[in-house]
C-alpha cells in the first residue's frame, strides 16, 4: 500500500477524518477519551505547520502525524504524534510516515530524530524497534501521572 501513498500537509476539512484515525486505540484510551483534547492538539498541530497526512490513491486518510520541527532541545525534529487508520494498519502506511519524517529531518540538518513511546503501548514499541530506534531512557509519569514514556532516537 506504501508505495500508492503520497504526503500531504493537513487540512482543516480533514481534522475529524484524523481524529477517528486514533479512536479505539490505546493511546485514545488512556490519553484522549476525556472531550475534545485530540482535536484541540491537531487543530494547534494544523495551526503551526506540524501536521501531515499520508492519503491514498482515492485521497482517503490512511495516516497522521505531527513533527516539532526541533522538537527536541532544539537539535532534532520530534514526531509527537503518529497513527494509521484502523483498516489500514499492518500495511505499511505507518513505516510510509516514519520515512517522510526522517526524509524531513534530513533534509533540515537533523543527525537525530525523536519521540516519545508509553510504556503500555506494546504494538508502537514494536513497530519503533523494527525501524531501527533505541531507547535514550525513561521519563516516569512524564505526560500523565502513572503512566512512563519511553524516549526514542534513531541516528540517521
Ligand atoms: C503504531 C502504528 C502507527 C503502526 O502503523 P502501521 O501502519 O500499522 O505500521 P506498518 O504497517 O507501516 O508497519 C511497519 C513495521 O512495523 C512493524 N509493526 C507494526 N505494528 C507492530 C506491532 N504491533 N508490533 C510489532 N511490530 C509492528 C511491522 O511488522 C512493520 O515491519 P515490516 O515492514 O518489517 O514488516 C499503528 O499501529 C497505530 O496507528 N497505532 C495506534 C496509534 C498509536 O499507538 N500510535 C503510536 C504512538 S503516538
Amino acid at each position: 500500500m506504501s508505495a500508492e501513498l503520497i504526503l500531504a500537509p493537513g487540512s482543516a476539512g480533514r481534522l475529524g477524518e484524523c481524529v477517528d484515525v486514533f479512536r479505539g486505540s490505546s493511546i485514545w484510551e488512556h490519553y484522549f477519551a476525556e472531550g475534545g483534547r485530540l482535536l484541540n492538539s491537531l487543530t494547534k498541530a494544523l495551526e503551526r505547520g506540524e501536521l501531515w497526512l499520508a492519503l491514498t490513491h482515492n485521497s482517503s486518510v490512511a495516516g497522521v502525524m505531527r513533527v516539532v520541527p526541533r522538537g527536541f532541545c532544539g537539535l532534532y525534529d520530534y514526531l509527537s504524534l503518529i497513527g494509521s487508520a484502523p483498516s489500514a494498519r499492518g500495511m505499511g502506511a505507518g513505516r510510509f510516515l516514519m520515512g517522510e519524517f526522517e526524509r524531513m529531518a534530513r533534509e533540515r540538518g537533523c543527525l537525530r530524530t525523536s519521540l516519545m513511546v508509553s510504556d503500555f503501548n506494546a504494538g508502537a514499541i514494536g513497530f519503533y524497534d523494527s525501524l531501527g530506534y533505541w531507547r535514550l531512557g525513561t521519563i516516569p509519569s512524564a505526560v500523565k501521572p502513572g503512566i512512563a514514556e519511553h524516549v526514542l532516537l534513531k541516528d540517521l
